[in-house]
């Protein structure tokens, strides 16, 4: 499973990329605002560091959607274009895949969206597992059932769980087979915390210390 980091702030993806752990970036309009970045401005320099980066529309009918699509699609290669999973959005993505566009549909919340999002040809298609938990539902199941519905059908869009909240989250979409999982960077930064590594580092340092001193001569 590819990590994603879910964030359009510079400096937290430019930290994951020289961790080596992550390889692409989703954005939305929260995040861009949240980064306080003029959108094409933001986008461009994410793309000069890491590949795979979504960026959302932000127009609602078909024919401004391919439009908007086309525009974004140009600032980048990397670009990704995310579209909503309305038909105005299905629709534009369809005709932005069939010229060769990478199309990330968003805001998926059922198998049957996803079930489209693969019939218009989308690249990636993003189930948001936290939103689905925050009204009583069981986010995660949905990215279960999509990924046992695409490998059924030979489906080739691939499954990027997203809204992921927690590192449990980040451990359940590998276990549910999702093809990406894209985390906040205090995620991320959870996922390499455990207390017995931090106790085994602080042991293994105040050993390897104990070899730098002077030893007693030996008679
Ligand atoms: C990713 O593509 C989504 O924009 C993001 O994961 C949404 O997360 P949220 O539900 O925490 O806002």
């Amino acid at each position: 499973m590819r990590l994603f980091l879910d964030t359009a702030d510079y400096d937290e993806i430019r930290t994951a990329v020289d961790w080596g752990v992550i390889s692409g970036v989703t954005t939305n309009p929260t995040l861009i605002a949240r980064a306080g970045q003029d959108h094409e401005t933001q986008v461009k320099r994410i793309c000069q560091i890491v590949g795979d980066v979504s960026a959302e529309t932000v127009t609602e009918r078909k024919d401004d959607l391919i439009v908007e699509g086309r525009r974004l699609a140009s600032w980048h290669p990397n670009v990704v274009v995310k579209v909503a999973s309305t038909p105005d959005g299905l629709a534009a993505g369809k005709v932005l895949a069939g010229e060769g566009v990478k199309i990330n549909v968003t805001l998926c919340f059922t198998v049957n969206q996803a079930l489209l999002a693969a019939a218009i040809g989308a690249y990636f298609v993003s189930p948001f597992v936290g939103r689905l938990d925050d009204i009583g539902e069981d986010g995660m199941q949905v990215v279960r059932d999509i990924v046992v519905a695409y490998r059924a059908q030979n489906v080739q869009t691939k499954v990027l769980a997203a809204s992921l909240r927690h590192p449990m989250h980040v451990t359940e979409a590998a276990l549910a087979g999702a093809d990406v999982a894209t985390l906040p960077f205090t995620v991320l930064e959870q996922m390499y915390k455990h207390p017995l590594t931090d106790a085994g580092i602080e042991r293994f340092m105040a050993d390897y210390r104990k070899t730098q001193e002077p030893q007693p001569a030996k008679r």
